[in-house]
């Protein structure tokens, strides 16, 4: 993570090389009213970045050379109306101006945080912009290109120390969730394979009340869940199901958490085209995200119990692969007949959403990868979810608009089943030719949750990015959604 300070505002003792000062579009002349700084001096870059042309502009960033030597330079960041910004714009904004600095050899930023910017909160979202602008992957990289920004923030009022303080902590441990989640999608699959997973999920078991324990294939295929274990089958690594109990001391109410962990999809014997393949380390997201949430739990000493599920193969061909027209007993006794062995997820998910109820679970969140669909129906800046309640609808809806990350409800419609009737088993798992990818998948889940408050949400459109698509999201793993879980988990 990038290195980051609070100080006072005071020019004279900055050790920054540049003073970014954001204003939003219209209100540009409350630079002239900042405290702490002289009126002669606020009037003079005020003439020179609003009222003149002689600045250096790079996107919405104006940069003049500073006439108080004490600091190189300053840069307007000129965000959009105050009145219609999204936590989003603020968190591209912010990402893109202190990337843009560092491109001109500006490392060392201080950021103005004035009074007037204070009452619309947006340090939370700027913090966490340049966080996620300022990741990289470059572990196999001989050479590194490391980011390595030093933020000041320049408080205005420093009455505001403390509640800043404050932000700086709750982004921090956001950011090391994102990171994690990030560098495990990013990773490999020759090296992020099922029993790697297991290794970094067992590390875990370090931090007071968590306990850890992981199935492997034998005692998968002993426990019934025959739909985990035939997905393993065409990989010598096999299945593994890791569950992962956070059960702190008079917790308020029990989570679960199931995340699929497909270290890599080749799509099986219906493997996908070359293109389609790309990305395919990333199938494990859901997984990713369930360990590093529940390690940011125990870090947090959170009040809450979380059970994390998570089912970990490899979908790849051999002999012994499972293929399509397979029937498959699952875990709650229905069976299912494979279409296509690429919808591998949801017979992962059908497995670990039965198992999970024997913890008597006040809620299910299942996060997957799990609808090509998605990218085509949404594409890269919202995600899907199916919900059978209103009460986890609300809590949900309301984590979404704080984090700025947008999801949309789908219905729960009972005619998408339809789709998926089996002339040979009680369902089949995907159906050639049938519509609404991402309706068919989520009902087909539904079938195994029973009457349990329940909630599947699909990242497959979402988190890896085939190319850099903004500021905050470069190539690889975006993790999107990660703030919102956390904001719903404190939400509870
Ligand atoms: N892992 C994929 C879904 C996916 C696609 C994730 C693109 C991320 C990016 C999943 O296992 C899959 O292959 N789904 C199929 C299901 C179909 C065969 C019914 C799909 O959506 O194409
Ligand atoms: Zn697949
Ligand atoms: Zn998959």
């Amino acid at each position: 993570m990038y290195e980051l300070d609070i100080c006072s505002l005071d020019l004279s003792k900055s050790k920054a090389d540049i003073l970014l000062i954001p204003v939003f579009k219209g209100e540009e002349e409350k630079l002239l009213s900042v405290k702490k700084i002289s009126k002669s001096f606020l009037k003079e870059i005020y003439d020179k970045l609003v009222n003149s042309n002689n600045h250096s502009d790079y996107n919405n960033l104006r940069i003049i050379d500073s006439p108080d030597l004490s600091i190189k330079k300053i840069a307007l960041l000129l965000l959009p109306t105050a009145k219609n910004v999204t936590p989003f714009e603020l968190k591209e904004n912010f990402g893109g101006a202190v990337k843009q600095l560092y491109s001109v050899g500006l490392s060392e930023i201080g950021i103005l945080h004035s009074k007037s910017l204070k009452s619309v909160g947006i340090l939370e979202n700027a913090l966490e912009g340049i966080g996620l602008a300022a990741y990289r992957f470059e572990k196999y990289k001989t050479q590194k290109y490391k980011y390595k920004f030093k933020i000041f923030i320049f408080l205005e009022d420093s009455k505001s120390f403390l509640s800043a303080n404050k932000i700086l902590k709750r982004v921090k441990t956001y950011l090391e969730t994102l990171y994690s989640v990030r560098d495990n999608v990013n990773e490999p699959s020759n090296i992020l394979n099922p029993p790697e997973f297991k290794k970094r999920c067992l590390k875990l078991a370090k931090h007071k009340n968590i306990k850890v324990r992981a199935f492997n294939s034998k005692q998968i295929k002993h426990m019934g869940m025959n739909a985990i274990y035939d997905v393993g089958k065409g990989s010598k690594n096999g299945s593994i199901l890791l569950v992962i109990e956070y059960l702190p001391r008079g917790y308020s109410k029990k989570i679960a958490l199931v995340g699929k962990g497909v270290t890599f999809d080749t799509g099986g014997y219906n493997l996908k085209p070359a293109k389609a393949m790309i990305g395919m380390k990333g199938d494990m997201f859901g997984a990713a995200v369930v360990l590093a949430v529940i390690e940011c739990a125990a870090k947090l000493k959170a009040k809450i119990g979380m059970i994390g599920i998570m089912p970990v193969v490899e979908n790849t061909v051999n002999e012994s692969s499972f293929k399509p027209e397979d029937v498959i007993k699952t875990l709650s006794g229905k069976t299912v007949e494979v279409e296509n062995t690429d919808a591998e997820g949801r017979l992962l998910l059908a497995d670990s959403l039965t198992y999970v109820q024997k913890y008597k679970p006040d809620e299910i969140i299942d996060m997957a990868t799990l609808a090509g669909s998605c990218m085509i129906a949404l594409g890269d800046f919202i995600a899907p979810y199916m919900t059978n309640s209103d009460k986890i609808s609300k809590r949900f809806e309301r984590a979404s608009i704080e984090s700025g990350e947008v999801f949309i409800r789908v219905p729960k419609m009972n005619e998408y089943l339809r789709f998926l009737k089996s002339s040979l088993a009680d369902i089949k798992n995907a159906s050639f030719g049938a519509g609404g990818g991402i309706l068919t998948a989520s009902m087909f889940l539904s079938e195994f949750v029973g009457n349990n408050p329940w909630m599947h949400i699909d990242f497959a459109g979402n988190d890896y990015h085939r190319n850099d698509s903004s500021s905050i999201y470069p190539k690889g793993s975006s993790g999107f959604g990660i703030k919102t879980i956390l904001k719903y988990l404190e939400l509870i």
